[in-house]
């Protein structure tokens, strides 16, 4: 049997990308499935048909994290049509770069509504509902412990308060049995960081192993927190950068 039979995930932002790629390693993993995406209806209803047409179970949720309350609506909505929550991914983020004096009311409060308080209220919302076993996980950013350059203030500040997110939430609820962690990626091939743009070598060589990660990358060190072998991994800050902020 695979290791997540039984067990119902809410991946925000799995409309494509690494969300896309958690949501489909997930349901590979035996668990019923939630995504949820902004402007990608048709990308979200893709991973649901890919995830049904290879025996699972999946479900696409409109909801936009500029609102936290419709992040944690997302959850009750999972809960509503899938009949519980095990899993809460809160892979959901944008990107904001600049200098500090260009940027603007508009997009401080965005990324921090989509980046930082929509995960603390979808993660309040699943903290009604997980049990024993409930695992909530973050992703970050190693920008998050690092910063490599100027441009980086909101970006930095919203994926570092991830930090303190998630040892809070893993001391408030381990003693239910719940673990809470957050994975800090490294570049990733994505549309938001595609592998061929701009910066892309410059990256490479930032890195330990000269090496872009993958999505896929991402999905497997999320399946293991999700999975028994996370039982004991609780308040961590994962990095998965390949050594870019070694
Ligand atoms: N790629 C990298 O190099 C990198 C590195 C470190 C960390 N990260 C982080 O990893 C996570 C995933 O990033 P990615 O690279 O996969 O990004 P991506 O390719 O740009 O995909 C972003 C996903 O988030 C969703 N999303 C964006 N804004 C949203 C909103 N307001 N409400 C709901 N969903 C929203 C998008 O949905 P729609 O398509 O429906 O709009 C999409 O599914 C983010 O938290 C990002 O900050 C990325």
């Amino acid at each position: 049997m695979a290791e997540l039979t039984g067990k119902v995930a809410l991946v925000t932002g799995g409309s494509r990308g690494m969300g896309a790629a958690i949501a489909i390693r997930l349901a590979h993993d035996g668990a019923s499935v939630a995504v949820t995406y902004r402007n990608g209806k048709e990308k979200a209803e893709a991973v649901v048909e890919r995830i049904v047409a290879e025996g699972g179970t999946a479900i696409a949720i409109h909801a936009d994290n500029a609102d936290p309350d419709a992040a944690a609506e997302a959850v009750e909505r999972t809960v509503r049509e899938l009949g519980r929550l095990d899993i809460l991914v809160n892979n959901a983020g944008i990107w904001v770069a600049g200098p500090i004096e260009e940027m603007t009311t508009q997009q401080r409060d965005e990324i921090l509504a989509v980046n930082l308080t929509s995960v603390f209220s979808a993660s309040q919302a699943a903290s009604r509902h997980l049990g024993e076993g409930g695992r909530i996980i973050s992703i970050g950013s190693n920008l998050a412990s690092r910063v490599p350059g100027p441009g980086l203030t909101l970006y930095a500040m919203t994926k570092s308060a991830l930090d303190g997110l998630t040892k809070a939430l893993a001391r408030e609820l381990g003693p239910r049995g719940i673990t809470a962690n957050v994975v800090h990626p490294g570049s990733t091939d994505t549309d938001m960081n595609p592998a061929d743009g701009p910066h892309a070598d410059f990256q490479r060589q930032l890195s330990a192993l000269g090496r872009y990660g993958t999505a896929e990358d991402i999905a497997a060190t999320v399946a293991h927190l999700a999975g028994p072998g996370g039982r004991s991994i609780t308040g961590a800050a994962l990095l998965i950068d390949s050594g870019t902020n070694a």
